[in-house]
């Protein structure tokens, strides 16, 4: 019988999560039209979630974690891509209740599969992966709401995490002057090296006295933690500001008054990566791979398979920092 290598998590019937290297047949993997070689994939923290058996990610297990997955098609019964094109596939289900990229092989519909941009290669579409692509989400709507350089400094939260260090990139690379908040000082000036111009300590933030408004700071941010973070947030950004809201690594609550909405015309712009239209994703790689091409290699680790259910615990415990390329 052939079989293929992937990380599978597993719940003993104590409830306890593992995430281990074993072999499986390609009866494992689910009916769909488009049979995938994996040459990389990509650690997001949604993963770090999936593999310790969060039920809000994955109800299901024995279950392949991985929201990323980019390599080769081998085989497509929808007829839309020829055997060999180059592919990536972030998000949609894969990774969550289907199984995911940490592993040599994946099959999923056609309609979650890009071609990737020719001028990219494979490996550098991972180091952007999910985290990336939400980063490019994030920018796109801030420009999209009139945010524009000259209009003063963009705050970027969870700014050592693989959004946030992408966020920094990107934005200095299209000329924000770019403010980043960090738990952790030791990471100060690889924030700066990245782009940031200044670096600001997330817990002062954190224990700011509450208040309904702040000074207008910010023309605009990139809020990854949600909770309090995201509510102070909020109330320093200058009139009309905008703040792409992507994450929750702090907490899922919003407890604040209308007042920065209605005495300052801030806005909130949901940003969800996963489920955006494929032509979206697609539009968003074109620019990836052409105007808005960074070098990320300094903030990425390439690991193997068998190094990852590590990575995925540190990751959780919030000690990880950049991206984990993983090469299949
Ligand atoms: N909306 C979307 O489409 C989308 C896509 C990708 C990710 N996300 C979400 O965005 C968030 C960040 O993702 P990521 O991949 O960048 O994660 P990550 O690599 O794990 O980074 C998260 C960063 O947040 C900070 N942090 C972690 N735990 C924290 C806590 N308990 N309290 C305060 N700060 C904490 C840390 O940065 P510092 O130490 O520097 O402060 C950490 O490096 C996650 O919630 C993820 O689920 C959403």
């Amino acid at each position: 019988m052939q079989t293929f290598r992937a990380l599978i998590t597993e719940i003993s019937p104590e409830g306890k999560a593992s995430t281990a290297l074993k072999s499986l047949p390609f009866t494992f993997l689910p009916e769909s039209d488009v049979l995938i070689k994996v040459a990389y994939s990509s650690l997001n923290y949604k993963d770090a979630l999936s593999a310790s058996g969060h039920k809000g990610i994955t109800r299901n297990f024995p279950h392949i974690p991985g929201i990323d997955a980019a390599g080769v098609v081998v085989s497509d019964l929808s007829g839309k891509f020829q055997t060999g094109a180059r592919v990536v596939v972030t998000g949609f289900d894969m990774g969550m209740n289907s199984h995911g990229g940490l592993s040599e092989y994946i099959r999923v519909p056609a309609n979650w599969v890009i071609e990737i941009p020719t001028q990219l290669p494979t490996r550098i579409a991972m180091q952007w992966g999910t985290a990336g692509l939400t980063a490019a989400m994030a920018i796109d709507a801030l420009i999209t709401n009139q945010l524009s350089p000259n209009m003063g400094d963009v705050l970027v939260t969870g700014s050592t995490g693989g959004v946030g260090m992408i966020s920094i990139r990107l934005l200095s690379h299209l000329g924000f002057s770019v403010v980043a908040l960090s738990g952790k000082p030791a990471l100060e000036e690889s924030l700066k090296k990245l782009g940031a111009l200044r670096v600001i300590s997330r817990q002062q933030f954190a224990e700011e006295p509450l208040r309904a408004l702040y000074a207008m700071e910010y023309a605009g941010a990139i809020d990854t933690l949600g909770g309090n973070y995201l509510v102070q947030v909020v109330k320093r950004l200058q009139y009309g500001g905008s703040v792409a809201v992507c994450g929750m690594a702090a907490g899922v609550e919003l407890p604040m008054q209308v007042y920065p909405f209605i005495l300052r015309g801030t806005r909130m712009l949901g940003i969800y990566s996963a489920e955006s239209p494929l032509s979206y994703k697609h539009a968003m790689w074109e620019k990836i791979s052409d105007v808005w091409a960074v070098d990320l290699e300094n903030i990425c680790q390439e690991i193997k398979l068998e190094e990852v259910p590590f990575v995925l615990e540190d990751m959780i415990a919030g000690n990880t920092s950049g991206r984990f390329v993983v090469k299949i």
